[in-house]
C-alpha cells in the first residue's frame, strides 16, 4: 500500500506522519515515556499541596473583604524586614496575594516575590493582581524542597505559621533556601492571649460535644512567645527584632465573626465535625456572640507575635 501523501499538511497530519513514519515511529513511545519518568521523578518529594476540605471559591473571596487586620499587622512585619529593591522575596502562605503585592512594590521591577499557598482558590484571585516580578504558584510549606539552596533575600509568614505543624521542618527549609544574611520574617497567633471569642468557641464545643479535641480548635498550632523565640534559635536564626503587636477591631455581627473565622482558616474552622455538629457548635456560638454586640459590633483581638530573624553570613 502506498505511504500517505500529505502535500500542504496540517498540525495534526504532521503529528500522524510523525508517529507512523520514518525513525519517530519507534522514538516517540521511548521519548514519552522518558518524559513521564522524569516527570515522575521531580515530583518525588514534594506533596502535591492539598487545600483543606471546607476551602471553596466563595471563602476565598470573603478572605479577600475581610482581611484588613492581616493586611495591616502584615506591613508591620515588612518594614521590619529591611526590603531594599532588586530583592528576591518568597511570601509563604500569601493568600489572596495583597501584601505580596504590596512587597513588589518595594523590591521594584528589578526584584521578585513569589508568593505560594496551598489554596488553588486563593492563588487563583492573587494571580489577578499585577507588578513587575510578582508571581504566585499553588505550593505550600511541604513542598520547599523544590527550592535551590540560597535562592531568597527574604521569606515570610504573615499570620500562616500557627497552620503549619511540621514547624521544626518549614524554618529548617527557609534557613536552607534563604542566601547568607538573608531573613526570615513570621507574625503569628500567641496561644496564651486571653481572646473572648476563642473563650466562647471553646465553650459552644464543649456544649455541643461535651469536650474541646485539640485538633478541632482555631489553629491547633499556636506558640508561646517563648516556643517561638526558641524554635527559631534552634533553626539557626539570630533573633534580630521580636514584639508584641496588638491588633483589635469590631465585627458588624456574630454572622461576620463566622465569616472571618472560616474564611481566614481556609474552611478549617470547625472541619473536623459532620455537618450537623458543626450547625449546633456554630447555633450556640451565635447566640454567645450576640451578648457582646456592641453599638459598634463585636470586638475583635488580632495580636501577633512578630519575629525577625537572620541566617549567619
Ligand atoms: C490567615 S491566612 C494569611 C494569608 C496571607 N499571608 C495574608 O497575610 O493575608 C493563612 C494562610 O495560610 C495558608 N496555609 C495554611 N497552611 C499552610 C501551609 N502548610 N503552607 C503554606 N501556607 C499555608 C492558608 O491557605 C491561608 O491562605
Amino acid at each position: 500500500m502506498a505511504e500517505p501523501v500529505f502535500p500542504e499538511k496540517t498540525g495534526r497530519e504532521r503529528l500522524y506522519a510523525m508517529r507512523h513514519q520514518g525513525p519517530c515511529r519507534n522514538l516517540l513511545p521511548t521519548l514519552l515515556s522518558l518524559a513521564w519518568v522524569l516527570a515522575c521523578l521531580s515530583s518525588l518529594g514534594a506533596a502535591p499541596a492539598v487545600p483543606p476540605p471546607r476551602e471553596s471559591e466563595e471563602l476565598a473571596t470573603q478572605y479577600e473583604a475581610v482581611s484588613t487586620p492581616q493586611f495591616l499587622q502584615g506591613q508591620k512585619l515588612i518594614s521590619l524586614l529591611s526590603i531594599e529593591p532588586g530583592d528576591s522575596v518568597l511570601d509563604l502562605g500569601c493568600g489572596t496575594g495583597r501584601l505580596a503585592q504590596h512587597v513588589a512594590k518595594l523590591v521594584g521591577p528589578q526584584g521578585k516575590v513569589l508568593g505560594i499557598d496551598p489554596s488553588f482558590q486563593r492563588i487563583a484571585i492573587a494571580k489577578r493582581r499585577e507588578a513587575a516580578g510578582l508571581s504566585f504558584e499553588v505550593a505550600g510549606s511541604d513542598n520547599l524542597s523544590s527550592f535551590a539552596s540560597g535562592s531568597f533575600d527574604r521569606v515570610y509568614m504573615n499570620y500562616v505559621f500557627h497552620w503549619i505543624d511540621k514547624k521544626e521542618e518549614t524554618l529548617r527549609q527557609i534557613d536552607r533556601i534563604l542566601k547568607p544574611g538573608g531573613r526570615i520574617g513570621i507574625s503569628t497567633g500567641r496561644k496564651d492571649q486571653p481572646s473572648r471569642v476563642r473563650d466562647l468557641i471553646r465553650d459552644s464545643i464543649r456544649e455541643v460535644l461535651g469536650e474541646v479535641p485539640a485538633d478541632l480548635f482555631v489553629s491547633p498550632f499556636r506558640m508561646s512567645q517563648n516556643e517561638l523565640r526558641t524554635l527559631a534559635e534552634q533553626a539557626g536564626f539570630r533573633i534580630v527584632d521580636f514584639q508584641i503587636l496588638p491588633f483589635s477591631d469590631y465585627a458588624k455581627d456574630p454572622e461576620e465573626v463566622i465569616t472571618f473565622l472560616s474564611a481566614s482558616s481556609s474552611g478549617r474552622f470547625l472541619s473536623g465535625v459532620g455537618e450537623e455538629q458543626r450547625e449546633r457548635i456554630l447555633a450556640v456560638l451565635k447566640q454567645k456572640l450576640s451578648k457582646l454586640q456592641t453599638e459598634r459590633g463585636i470586638a475583635m483581638d488580632h495580636p501577633a507575635m512578630l519575629l525577625v530573624g537572620e541566617k549567619p553570613r
